[in-house]
């Protein structure tokens, strides 16, 4: 068995190693030399825990390999996958499909013999057949099937994800192919991993539609978050005593500044539009997703709301700028929103990221980027949790007020426990969580 796998961004790099790590042999292309030779000398193009010694062991192994031809991946492979980008297009919002066409037309003048092509990337309901149309019109003779298998996998566990799915989503139409991604996905049914084998149409729509239903789900915790902090009722023991009923489930409930990153919210904009174009509105996905914007500028105002509504020159100390710890991307994070209102309003920002600080320097003005996050505490007249990293779990609480300006911790995660800071006399702001008062000497600290 050999893959061919085009692209090697974010899904095509985990996905060609994993596959290579089940034994497989895997080429993978990408237009740019650079990155191909970056990777040969073990730098990864991404943050990825895990996936630097992965793809050195592959490469050590001779089943990974990289080129910049696309000849070299096709010619000869059993199964090619497209794994190229889908960004959000401007304005309207849905699916760019111009990479993932491009990859198709390319693939076709090379293939030689039965070959499956495979869409890895999220693409929507009816890409599959329209790459079918085009590799047929570019090489009629060509002798191919057309699969999709969707991926599932979250940045900073991706390798895990792949290695031990929930399921694997395969939409195949003719025998030969599906034997052909059975044999591909063998190692899996060691663990038993559900395989669903359904047509190309719903594999396509599993995806968006899992990914729309998980952003559904956290926006509703959010929501009830509101209401928590509204009533005194605490939005984790809401989550928890809702997550235990196995048809609801505890994953995705966790309150927090709105959801982010590179595939929910271009996911839910493109089946918003996928649901437009075929006359079957998705009026829950664009209430998801006004909410969820709305959320993020919300927050910036319960920041400025800790400082009576005039954040004007106080030091706000930011923890967090990645949409999610473990991972450097900061594509639709929260802290994109978030920071630039805070400085419109006249905050003064100094912020911390263990990874995402090459990714975010040039999306922020006036931003003083500070080497851990006591630095970020030092004189901060509030510290501010955007990105829950393991990290900022084990801080060193009582040093943080010592160091700080002024007592005033506002915590978008809920990563404190409310007894401890209480205890610490923080005035602490968390979501959909009491909000701990300091007693009234740390007030006068704070007024000083
Ligand atoms: C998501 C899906 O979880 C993956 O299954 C999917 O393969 C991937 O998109 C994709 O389409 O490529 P990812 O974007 O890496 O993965 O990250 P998630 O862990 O799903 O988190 C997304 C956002 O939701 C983050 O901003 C996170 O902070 C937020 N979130 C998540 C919450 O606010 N609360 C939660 O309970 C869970």
């Amino acid at each position: 068995m050999r893959i061919g796998m085009v692209g090697t961004g974010y899904v095509g790099l985990v996905s060609g190693t994993c596959l290579a790590e089940f034994g497989t042999e895997v080429i993978c292309v990408d237009k740019e030399q650079s990155k191909i030779d970056k990777l040969l000398s073990g730098e990864m193009p991404i943050y990825e825990p895990g996936l630097d010694i992965l793809v050195a062991k592959q490469i050590q192994a001779n089943r990974l390999s990289f080129t910049t031809e696309i000849a070299d991946a096709v010619k000869g492979s059993d199964a090619v996958f497209i794994a190229v980008g889908t960004p959000p297009r401007r304005i309207i919002g849905d699916a760019d499909m111009q990479y993932v066409y491009t990859a198709a037309r390319e693939i076709a003048k090379n293939l030689e013999g039965y070959t499956v092509i495979v869409t890895k990337s999220t693409v929507p309901v009816g890409t599959a057949r329209e790459i079918e149309r085009i590799i047929r019109e570019e090489n009629p003779k060509a002798d191919f099937d057309i699969v999709s298998n969707p991926e599932f996998l979250r940045e900073g566990a991706a390798i895990n994800d792949f290695m031990r799915p929930d399921r694997v989503v395969i939409g195949a139409e003719t025998d030969r192919a599906k034997e052909i991604m059975r044999e591909i996905y063998r190692p899996l049914y060691i663990n038993e991993t559900p395989i669903v084998m359904v047509s190309l149409e719903t594999s396509e729509l599993i995806k968006y539609a899992s990914n729309a239903f998980l952003a559904t789900k956290i926006t509703f915790i959010n929501e009830i978050a509101d209401i928590c902090e509204k009533t005194g009722a605490n939005v984790q023991d809401v989550a928890k005593g809702m997550g235990i009923d196995n048809r609801i489930g505890s994953k995705f409930l966790h309150a927090g500044p709105g959801y982010g990153g590179s595939c929910f919210p271009k996911d839910t904009l493109a089946l918003a539009q996928i649901g437009e174009k075929n006359n079957a509105p998705q009026t829950i996905v664009e209430q998801v997703i006004k909410v969820n914007a709305s959320r993020q500028r919300k927050m910036a105002q319960k920041i400025i709301n800790a400082f009576d509504g005039n954040i004007r020159g106080k030091k706000i100390g930011i923890l967090g700028i990645a949409f999610k710890p473990n991972t450097d991307d900061v594509r639709d994070a929260p802290s994109l929103t978030i920071i630039p209102i805070l400085q419109e309003a006249g905050a003064i920002i100094s912020a911390y990221d263990p990874e995402a600080k090459k990714q975010a320097e040039l999306q922020f003005e006036n931003l003083e980027w500070k080497e851990n996050p006591y630095e970020v505490a030092k004189d901060s007249d509030a510290l501010v949790i955007i990105t829950e990293w393991n990290e900022f779990r084990a801080l060193n609480l009582k040093r943080i007020k010592e160091i700080m300006n002024g007592n005033i911790i506002i915590d978008l995660r809920n990563i404190y426990k409310l007894p401890e800071m209480k205890e610490l006399n923080f005035h602490y702001i968390s979501v959909g969580r009491e909000e701990i008062l300091p007693n009234q000497s740390d007030k006068i600290k704070k007024a000083s």
